[in-house]
């Protein structure tokens, strides 16, 4: 037994030194380096460009547009989360939608975002309480007397203001009051004929009242490109004294308009009045005027673009901290812009194109931040 048990310890002892020869010769001459472990993690998309987010670099509010339907896309949804501080409703918190026909609210819409920026600690833009382009018809239509029109509109300002109190930490009052009329400043609105040519305080007043902390914004387009139509803005926030927190200029501008110099005139302005400045809106067209046939962004329009977007970026930064509310761009990716129906040509406005690659415009905008 003893001598069975030694040979097979003589066995697998010379079973042992073959293996352990074979291994050493292998590994001297013949094995593969080892073969590195592979990287299974997926690469993240959103880091292969290697910009860093908007909203880290900005020491003031990002902002962006938002669709509801976009926050049903998680690409959408990740890349606001990630570079953006402020949201503004594109349309969820217009009367036509918010107020269908009269005592009866859909607040869904508005509710879906208003929850979103919550829950990712992003600041709330309300827009707008008024404005003509999307009132619905039935308030276009209402038959009852003025008075009962001013009641049903005080009604629905406080309603609004009142549900959002707390959690939307500004708004857009009346959107576009100004008319392109230098001679008639107002525009000629359901509102202003109802409710009279002081209706933009009026409006003002029952937002204050329904809420005391909310910022109360004037907004309109074309005050930072057109002299005249600033100079209105002005006059009318003078107007407003103290019912008036902040001006937003909606900066749906080109990339040859407007100046660096008039921008910082509506900038000037504002701060000089001691009041909040909001670069609303901003998108930069590039297919314009006698150059409208581009079928695709040419690099040097990108980079025109890119210049555009760096200097208003450039102009926002200088702000003093307590004049500057945010500077929100109007969409995400170029394909998704309003500017696409509205000019009814091809348009690439934003810094996102439709692949969610960074544009040239998205460094022009870090590059203002220098
Ligand atoms: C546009 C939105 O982008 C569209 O989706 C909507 O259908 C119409 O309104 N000035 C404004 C914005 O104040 O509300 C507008 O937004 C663009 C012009």
């Amino acid at each position: 037994m003893i001598t069975k048990i030694h040979q097979m310890n003589t066995l697998a002892r010379l079973f042992l030194v073959l293996v352990t020869a074979t291994f050493f010769a292998c590994s001297e001459e013949e094995m593969p380096s080892p073969t590195p472990i592979p990287d299974v993690t997926p690469p993240d998309p959103m880091e292969e460009p290697g910009l860093p987010p908007l909203k880290d670099e900005a020491s003031f509010l990002v902002g962006m547009t938002v669709a509801t339907d976009k926050l049903d896309n998680p690409r959408n949804v990740e890349i606001m989360r990630r570079d953006f501080s402020s949201l503004t409703g594109e349309w969820q918190m217009k009367m036509n939608i918010m107020y269908p026909s009269q005592g009866t609210y859909n607040f869904g819409p508005a509710d879906e975002i208003v929850d979103f920026a919550e829950a990712n600690n992003i600041n709330m833009h309300g827009h707008a309480l008024i404005w003509h382009s999307s009132t619905p018809s039935w308030v276009e239509n209402f038959a009852g007397s003025d008075q009962e029109f001013e009641d049903m509109i005080k009604d629905y300002i406080t309603t609004v203001v009142t549900r959002y109190k707390g959690r939307v930490a500004s708004w857009d009052v009346v959107n576009e009051a100004l008319s392109d009329d230098p001679g008639h400043p107002l525009r000629e609105t359901v509102f202003s004929r109802r409710l009279g040519p002081d209706y933009v305080r009026k409006c003002h007043q029952w937002a204050r009242d329904a809420d005391p902390d909310v910022i109360l914004f004037y907004n309109d387009y074309n005050i930072a490109g057109i002299q005249s139509k600033r100079q209105a803005a002005f006059d009318l926030v003078d107007d407003l004294g103290d019912l008036v927190d902040g001006l937003g200029a909606q900066m749906h501008v080109r990339v040859d308009w407007p100046s660096r110099s008039s921008i910082q005139e509506f900038v000037d302005g504002t701060v000089a009045r001691g009041l909040k400045v909001h670069l609303s809106e901003l998108d930069v067209r590039t297919n314009i005027e006698d150059d409208a046939s581009l079928s695709q962004l040419s690099d040097a329009k990108a980079e025109e673009q890119k210049n555009k977007y760096k200097e208003i970026v450039e102009v926002f930064n200088a702000i003093p901290e307590e004049n500057q509310y945010a500077l929100t761009v109007w969409g995400l990716r170029d394909n998704e812009s309003w500017l696409l129906d509205f000019w009814g040509v091809p348009e690439w406005p934003l810094l996102y194109n439709e692949d969610y690659d960074y544009k040239p415009a998205y460094e022009g905008f870090l590059e203002g931040l220098q």
